[in-house]
């Protein structure tokens, strides 16, 4: 057997982003083991924690180590201890710095429904279909790279948030989502505000004028009001969705809930080919939750099997672990935010030391079967 050797840099970050990155490394850890594969961990600094420290929610030194690896692995930033800051000192403008710095202008946020967990959809049964689409999202422009400024005082106090997209940076999202489609069910709903904003007007002539390049692909435009409502209506109309930053944003959350919880979803954060993608689950640092050790690791754990097939072409590998996440939950065991009545629900790391068991049990089964029996 032939291993990669890759380097993985991990910004744990803040709130439960350690506990649920600590649960993606070991995953990690225990595919190197079992293919043969030697994946070096950087742990690097960033978010709240980073400032606690330095100063700065993105130190140079992350930056770098971030640059220089292979894939990136972040938990999650943010929390009440830093929220008086100023905007652009803030955990969140860290998290900025990084897509901007690294040309991270894709997410993908897939929206996939695991049959065990059907049941605590809060959408009703026979609306929601298989219920498998992926959101991709403008992530390096739009409304949350323009001028942000805030002046005056009482009532006179104003402020103002800058929306701009080029051609060219529609396009190679647009791109991106048309590729994406083609090797799905092509299908393509591009979302934007054509009624109202110049930007989406930019948006929808720019996406329209592709089509022309992909002709398998059946491509629709929503404006992102209905956007909303139809993702809750209908979602099983959706194959690939794709949008600005901040309709995204907005709309990923949304999405997530179906698949019963925002602790489950994944996301792939990425530039041009060849650069170094970042991987994190799309929930927050939920400050609550920190430290009980209550917390899902599933949206971490599937962050870590995107990074498998995604960056180093692991397919076989993303598979196992998706596998044996599923057996997990097809077992009736619960992190609390995804408990039922008849599931059992167990800690945070728990349930990692079960998906770890059932990853090598696989294995144990694997050899003594082969795949696929
Ligand atoms: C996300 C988050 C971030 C965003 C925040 C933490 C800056 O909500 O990744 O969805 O708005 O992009
Ligand atoms: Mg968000």
């Amino acid at each position: 057997m032939s291993g990669l050797y890759k380097t993985i840099a991990t910004l744990p970050g803040d709130g439960i982003g350690p506990e649920v990155t600590r649960a993606a490394v070991q995953v990690l850890t225990d595919c190197a083991a079992v293919f043969g594969h030697h994946f070096e961990f950087r742990e690097l600094p960033f978010g709240g924690s980073a400032i606690d420290r330095s100063g700065q929610p993105l130190p140079a030194e992350t930056l770098a180590g971030c640059r220089s690896a292979d894939a990136v692995l972040l938990g999650a930033i943010g929390g009440p201890k830093w929220d008086s800051l100023p905007l652009g000192k803030r955990p969140e403008a860290g998290l900025l710095g990084l897509r901007k710095a690294l040309g991270l202008y894709i997410n993908l946020r897939p929206i996939r429904l695991r049959r065990a967990l059907r049941g605590i959809s809060p959408l009703r049964q026979d609306r929601l279909g298989a219920c498998d689409f992926e959101i991709v999202r403008e992530l390096a422009g739009g409304i949350y790279f323009g001028n942000h400024e805030m002046a005056g005082e009482g009532s006179n106090a104003f402020a103002t948030d800058v929306c701009a997209y080029s051609a060219t940076e529609v396009e190679r999202v647009a791109r991106y989502a048309f590729e994406r489609a083609a090797a799905r069910r092509s299908h393509l709903t591009s979302v934007d505000k054509a009624n109202v904003l110049a930007t989406g007007t930019l948006w929808r002539q720019v996406v329209t004028s592709m089509a022309g390049d992909y002709p398998r692909v059946k491509l629709d435009h929503l404006y992102v009001d209905n956007a909303a409502m139809q993702i809750l209506l209908r979602p099983d109309q959706f194959d690939v969705i794709l949008t600005g930053n901040m309709f995204g944003d907005i709309l990923s959350d949304e999405a997530a809930a179906l698949a019963g919880s925002i602790g489950l979803i994944p996301s792939m954060s990425r530039g041009r080919e060849g650069a170094p993608a970042l991987y994190e689950p799309i929930h927050g640092s939920a400050p609550a939750l920190a430290g009980k050790d209550v917390a899902c690791p599933l949206g971490a754990i599937f962050s870590a099997s995107m990074l498998l097939r995604e960056s180093f072409h692991l397919e076989e590998e993303a598979h196992w672990v998706e596998s044996a996440v599923d057996r997990v939950l097809e077992s009736g065991y619960r992190t609390m935010d995804i408990s039922s009545a008849d599931g059992r629900v167990v800690r945070g790391s728990e349930f990692t030391e079960l998906i770890h068991g059932e990853l090598h049990d696989a294995v144990a089964h694997t050899e003594r079967y082969g795949w696929g029996v």
